[in-house]
């Protein structure tokens, strides 16, 4: 962790900020945010458009994670997005599609958004979708996958979308997980000049499963593929067959709205389940102020709507604020280094979102990338998934935004719906590596291992711990679908009356956050979620292995990168060379979990250590694998302490 202290005054920002323009203004409005919550969310409940207002702010039993923001409200996700914004803004772009290949790129006002939801939302209902059905969107990054979610929204389905990039298997258990009835997905997707088979990997993740009725597919390219009769059904045939208008129905506010999976410690991944009312507000209120979004503003979150940042940043909350943004379909290396200044210069974006582990791969281009373009269209940069490292900050602050850009390191979760510690910009001091300070309504705290919270000390040079909050906020996940115990369980039960965030922290003398990364078996590699259960299950399953075990250690460019320790089993010993072998379980996980969940590194071990109570030691086995071989830390509860000679022997 890097805590030098070295702060950067926010640059100046033209125009009003929302509410807020100074410092002092900020601490004014969080310290009402936080004694007062029900009259602040109140206040900014205005900002939705409501079929029926609701009647309580909140019903709040926080310790047992069953919390109901804006009870009695009725109001639909899709007319939040869309009808409200007609009058107004009807002919403005609300989304641009900038495809893989740039001369495909199209974009939709707001008006034509709608007609394409509405065909999509009357598609579904003729399949046969209602009200708190599920909907699996196993699709890439094109417009049509932005109308379905909106669609889904419109008629009160839930959808799940499944990130791309993972395989049958994972796909599968998706669908089965939350029942769904109907999967939307492509012929084929393109990404970085390479096709994706999608509608294959959909035919077989669904052998076997009877739930499937129907699947849309969208055609993305002019690929060939089987159609089985009776369940799939062209996308933009069904939709030609429909109208063009759809009502809205009137959602409750705590109605279900999405469910996205994403990986913990322990088992499988989890279905957290957002809702509409609160949900929205969160990721409208945090679009506009720590964007400082300004009318006409065009937004450029770079993420995929398979995970919560494309959800949050790319759709709900700036279609909620009628802003204009900018689906990216391809990678930021294609077909060179200069691919995101190049979309930001073509449509002149403000705003511009995207990960650590991107801005490391393209930084290590050189800079010749970015200077070829003109980016002073820029006014807001931000990041988000993992740490950033100062070297990456200074780089996109100097070299993205010339040093006229506040960058907005934005610390949340999937289970958060929004951004939850970031700076604000033009107002909030920054220190390169800091999350910086806590988003309005939203009040963290930092635990020891008993769950004590520790307050500053006298002296207060900064404490260290596991990062928690304390209060609902309107955004947070409200259970894990089908299985609430396990959401209480994940989050509540750790410490009583707080959130386990499952990541640790250091509270500097400002009060500034510095994130230090997960403390539990979770791994973010690239930016995705993996957890070591997931990994070393897949790999166990092979039989050439007895037994396995994951750790992340720091990668240059991937933030973390998974190290695999194998046991062979007698069959693995005998019959594969380590290489072959290796091989054969990238294919493995590559099949169970989806390519982004390889392994970088193997090691073929005959013994893990564990202690006494057959618990393996990661802690060891991290240190191991970064070569820290004399600073073990206490090895005394291990069962058997010459595995660990053993392991450091091999990797020396
Ligand atoms: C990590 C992504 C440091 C963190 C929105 C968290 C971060 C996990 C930051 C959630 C940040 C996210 N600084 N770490 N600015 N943002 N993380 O659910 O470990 O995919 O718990 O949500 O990413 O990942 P998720």
């Amino acid at each position: 962790m890097n805590k030098n202290n070295s702060t950067i005054k926010p640059p100046s920002i033209s125009g009003d900020t929302f509410q807020i323009n100074s410092f002092e203004e900020y601490k004014k409005l969080y310290e009402y945010s936080i004694k007062d919550p029900i009259s602040y969310w109140a206040e900014q409940s205005k900002k939705l458009h409501w079929f029926h207002p609701w009647e309580q702010v909140l019903d709040n039993s926080f310790s047992e994670a069953d919390v109901a923001w804006f009870s009695g409200g009725r109001l639909n996700v899709s007319n939040n997005c869309i009808d409200r914004h007609l009058n107004s803004k009807g002919d403005q772009v609300a989304i641009i599609w900038e495809a893989d290949n740039t001369k495909d790129s199209k974009s939709y006002t707001y008006r034509e958004l709608k007609h394409e939801v509405c065909r999509i939302a009357n598609a579904l209902k003729t399949a046969g979708v209602r009200k708190g059905d599920r909907v699996c969107l196993y699709m890439p990054m094109i417009p049509e996958l932005a109308f379905t979610m909106l669609a889904c929204t419109r008629i009160g389905a839930i959808h799940s979308i499944v990130f791309a990039g993972f395989s049958a298997d994972s796909l599968r258990d998706r669908i089965l997980d939350c029942n769904a009835s109907v999967v939307v997905t492509a012929n084929e997707g393109q990404r970085g000049g390479k096709a994706l088979a999608l509608k294959s990997i959909v035919d077989k993740a669904l052998q076997g499963i009877s739930s499937v009725h129907t699947v849309f597919v969208a055609k993305r390219t002019e690929k060939e593929v089987t159609m089985k009769a009776g369940r799939d059904i062209w996308l933009h045939e069904a939709m030609a067959r429909e109208r063009r208008s759809c009502p809205s129905e009137w959602m409750a506010s705590e109605d279900p709205l999405f469910i996205l999976y994403t990986s913990g410690s322990t088992g499988k991944p989890k279905g957290l389940m957002h809702t509409h009312a609160g949900y929205l507000l969160y990721a409208l209120q945090t679009f506009e102020q720590i964007f400082n979004y300004q009318p006409g503003d065009i937004h450029f979150c770079a993420a995929d709507l398979g995970w919560i940042t494309g959800h949050s940043y790319v759709i709900y909350g700036p279609l909620a604020s009628g802003a204009t943004t900018i689906m990216f379909e391809s990678t930021p290396l294609y077909p060179d280094a200069g691919r995101y200044w190049q979309v930001i210069e073509k449509y002149k974006a403000n705003i511009f979102y995207t990960a650590p582990t991107a801005i490391r791969a393209i930084a290590k281009e050189g800079n010749e990338w970015v200077e070829k373009y003109d980016l002073s269209s820029l006014k807001s940069l931000g990041s988000v998934g993992e740490p950033i490292n100062p070297e990456a900050w200074y780089w996109l602050y100097e070299q993205v935004g010339k040093s006229k850009c506040s960058v907005m390191d934005t610390w949340w979760q999937t289970e958060t719906g929004g951004i939850m510690i970031s700076p604000l910009p033009g107002i909030t001091e920054m220190k390169p590596g800091s999350a910086t300070l806590p988003f309005f309504g939203i009040e963290p705290c930092i635990v020891d291992e008993n769950g004590q919270e520790i307050k500053d000390t006298q002296n207060n040079n900064g404490i260290s711990g596991y990062l928690c909050l304390k209060n609902p906020w309107p955004g947070m996940a409200r259970t894990i679908y089908g299985d609430h115990e396990r959401y209480v369980e994940s989050y509540f039960t750790q410490y009583p009356n707080l959130y386990f965030t499952g990541d640790g922290c250091y509270r500097d003398a400002d009060g500034y956050y510095w994130i230090t990364g997960r403390v539990d078996d979770v791994i973010n590699v690239s930016g995705h979620r993996l957890g070591t259960a997931e990994i070393e299950s897949s790999l166990a399953s092979n039989p050439l292995v007895a037994e396995a075990a994951v750790v992340g250690i720091p990668d240059e460019i991937k933030g973390m990168s998974i190290f695999a320790y194998i046991i062979p089993s007698k069959e693995g010993v005998a019959m594969k060379s380590e290489e072959e072998l290796s091989g054969i379980l990238k294919q493995q996980v590559r099949q169970d979990i989806g390519s982004f969940a390889i392994p970088s590194n193997f090691q073929i071990v005959s013994g893990l250590p564990k202690t006494r109570s057959g618990k393996i030691m990661r802690r060891i086995l991290k240190k191991i694998a970064v070569g820290e071989y004399d600073d073990l830390g206490n090895i005394t509860t291990l069962a058997d302490s010459s595995v660990v000679e053993e392991l450091i022997n091999l990797r020396k």
